[in-house]
């Protein structure tokens, strides 16, 4: 444990491992009529994370999980290197308010023998989930998980991850499963590129040039807001400001339906528009809702 964690000087926040004693602590808050909000995290925390947090101190009962779900990367992901730094991730918790954080081991998760998963039909196949078959069913698996060991009220996700938002409320609701999903809109860095735990794989080069996302966004949102509203013509601007980029390799930028996440051809209302894009060996995310303003 973080050394200033035993001292007790920042927080009585706990750290629970065990499923069990996870479930004891929520049977007990409910008992006593306390809301519970959960934040859900890979961990390596930053801004982005903590705005959720922020949002989740609402409630009389904040649980983080930091969990390095190994189901929902591929075999040729970066499961292993993903970045770790328990004792910041800890302080940032206990700054932020979190009264349990919940840090299981793998195979506490997924025991030998494990063979139920949760797949969210044709919302997993877009977008990401081309280049990334299983990578929802992974995501939807342990959040189900997660979420019957920490049994919370509300559950907040960011809006960075726009398909995993999308795909976990259409989970709630198809299973009938009692959480409120809450959206948080995409915390930035101060030029533009949103905020990941993967910014760390960057090199200092790479790190300006990922700015290239949000500068695409930006001339997809311009272009829509002086009245284009034909997907094909918003589309190739916004590819042409990253590929302007040398180290930017596109995986896809596309517009598509808010809640089916189909792809559109003439923007009537509002709609989504997302782009996943490799500098150099990272492969970042990034999106905006175009009618809606910047998220
Ligand atoms: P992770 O990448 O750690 O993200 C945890 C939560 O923080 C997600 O809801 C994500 O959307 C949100 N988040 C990350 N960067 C953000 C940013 N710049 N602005 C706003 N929110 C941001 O997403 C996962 O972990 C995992 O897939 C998980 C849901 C924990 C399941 O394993």
């Amino acid at each position: 444990m973080a050394d200033f964690l035993k001292k007790g000087t920042v927080s009585d926040m706990q750290i629970i491992t065990g499923i069990r004693e996870m479930k004891g602590f929520s049977d007990s808050a409910r008992k006593e009529g306390k809301t519970i909000a959960f934040v859900p995290t890979m961990g390596y925390l930053h801004d982005g994370h903590m705005s959720l947090l922020k949002e989740g101190r609402k409630y009389d009962c904040l649980v983080m999980s930091i969990f390095v779900n190994p189901i929902q990367f591929g075999s040729d992901e970066d499961y292993n290197t993903y970045p770790r730094d328990m004792e910041m991730d800890l302080k940032i918790a206990a700054d932020s308010g979190v009264d349990i954080v919940f840090n299981p081991k793998a195979g506490e998760i997924f025991p030998e023998g494990f063979k139920t998963h949760v797949a969210v039909s044709e919302l997993s196949s877009r977008l990401c989930g081309i280049s990334r078959p299983l990578h929802f069913q992974g995501v939807a698996t342990v959040v189900a998980k997660l979420f019957n060991i920490v049994k919370p009220d509300v559950a907040i996700f960011g809006q960075k991850d726009f398909q995993q938002f999308i795909i976990i409320k259409q989970m709630v609701k198809d299973l009938n499963i009692d959480i409120e999903i809450v959206g948080i809109p995409v915390v930035r860095e101060k030029d533009g590129l949103a905020m990941s735990s993967r910014n760390k794989y960057l090199t200092p080069e790479e790190r300006i040039a990922g700015t290239c996302i949000y500068r695409g966004i930006m001339k997809g949102m311009d272009v829509f807001d002086i009245g284009e509203r034909d997907t094909d013509i918003i589309l190739r601007e916004v590819r042409n400001v990253i590929e302007n980029e040398p180290s930017a390799k596109v995986d896809y930028v596309k517009i598509c339906d808010i809640t089916t996440l189909e792809g559109i051809k003439v923007i009537k209302n509002s709609a989504l528009l997302a782009a996943a894009v490799w500098i150099g060996r990272t492969r970042l995310i990034d999106n905006c809702v175009l009618g809606r303003g910047l998220m």
